[in-house]
């Protein structure tokens, strides 16, 4: 990838946002037949926040995110050429972004959803790390964020117990070459198995018959655990060693494992393929549950806060789930 690029992209700022209201694993035990041992056993989720209050969306979680990071970078909203939102739960299907764009005063920037589940924040920052790499603009925001509690069945044991609302936000500016954090990154999709894990819409009313019009809604989140499961557990590493073949890292050289936070048992299964320390992953999903697109932006945020990450150590950051889609970026770390 280095050869095609004209300057390099870095990670000025992180930034996050969590509603106020958590949901234990005890309370959920008296909406649904389960309990607090099953999830923490299965999942390692303990509690999970959710989105309350009338009119609040994913946009409210997504600017506190971006006003976080632009504070941490001393970026007026004004400088901002790009907005990426990342998310499956906008509060408008034509997109989510441009309310963010206005909410925060970013008005030079072009914005625009991504949509791609819990690989969003991954293919958020291959997209975003392009118009940096090819000198297209200077400054962009990229958001991670969902509110999945809005979407799911809370009578489906299986999946009410595993998903979180949250935002996770990043300013990533174009550098020098030599100091590209980016370095490179794999992406694969693949649709034979979208039925996997899905918000289906689905034809309902046929108003005027005779003129053949339907109309419909979304459902709710539909997933086959077992297969997800299977899926993340055999495909991630195979997209990290392709990652980590083709820049010649070794998987020792490795400082920290970013994983899409959806189940404790699926970082250690990936870390244990690769054979990678235990200490060297990163993960949150206790306290906040699986937040879709927004778990890789928290999880990073949180562990910056804790001065986990020194300069130039390298993160394998790794998004799965729906579509299927799955992909790696590599990043070197450069402190400001
Ligand atoms: O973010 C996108 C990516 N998502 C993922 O990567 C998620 C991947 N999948 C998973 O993490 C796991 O498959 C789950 C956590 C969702 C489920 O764990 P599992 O070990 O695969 O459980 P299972 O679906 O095989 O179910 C085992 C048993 C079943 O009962 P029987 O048939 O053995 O009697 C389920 O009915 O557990 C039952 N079960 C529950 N029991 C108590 C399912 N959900 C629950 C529950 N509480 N919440």
């Amino acid at each position: 990838m280095k050869s095609f690029m004209l300057q390099g992209a870095k990670i000025l700022a992180t930034g996050s946002a969590v509603p106020d209201s958590s949901l234990n694993n005890y309370q959920i035990s008296r909406i649904v037949k389960t309990s607090d041992e099953w999830i923490s056993t299965r999942t390692g989720i303990k509690e999970r926040r959710i989105l309350t209050g009338d009119n609040k969306s994913v946009v409210d979680l997504a600017v506190l995110a971006s006003r976080k990071a632009l504070n941490k970078a001393s970026l007026h909203p004004s400088e901002i050429n790009l907005i990426i939102l990342a998310t499956s739960s906008p509060n408008d299907l034509f997109g989510s972004a441009s309310r963010v764009q206005s909410k925060i005063g970013a008005i030079n920037a072009v914005a625009f959803d991504l949509t791609a589940a819990c690989s969003g924040f991954v293919l958020g920052i291959v997209t975003a790390t392009q118009f940096l790499q090819n000198c297209k603009y200077r400054n962009i925001l990229l958001i991670g964020a969902d509110v999945l509690s809005k979407w799911i069945d809370w009578s489906d044991r299986s999946t009410c117990i595993l998903f979180g609302d949250a935002a996770g936000a990043i300013v990533i500016q174009s550098c020098s070459i030599e100091d590209n954090s980016v370095l490179d990154f794999q992406l694969d999709t693949d649709g034979d198995y979208a039925n996997y894990l899905s918000i289906l819409y689905q034809q309902e009313l046929n108003p005027h018959p005779e003129l053949n019009l339907y109309q419909g809604s979304f459902k709710y989140v539909y997933m086959n655990g077992k297969e997800v499961y299977k899926f993340a557990v055999s495909q991630v590493p195979l997209s990290i060693l392709k990652c980590l073949n083709s820049l010649n890292i070794k998987v020792n050289d490795i400082d920290w494992l970013l994983l899409h936070q959806a189940n404790e048992r699926i970082l250690m299964a990936v870390a244990e393929k690769l054979s990678i320390n235990s200490n060297k992953i990163i993960a949150n999903l206790n306290k906040y549950g699986n937040t879709s697109a927004a778990s890789i932006p928290l999880a990073l945020d949180e562990a910056l806060q804790q001065g986990k990450i020194s300069n130039n150590d390298i993160i394998v950051i790794a998004g799965f789930g729906a579509g299927l889609t799955w992909g790696t970026v590599v990043v070197q770390w450069k402190s400001s």
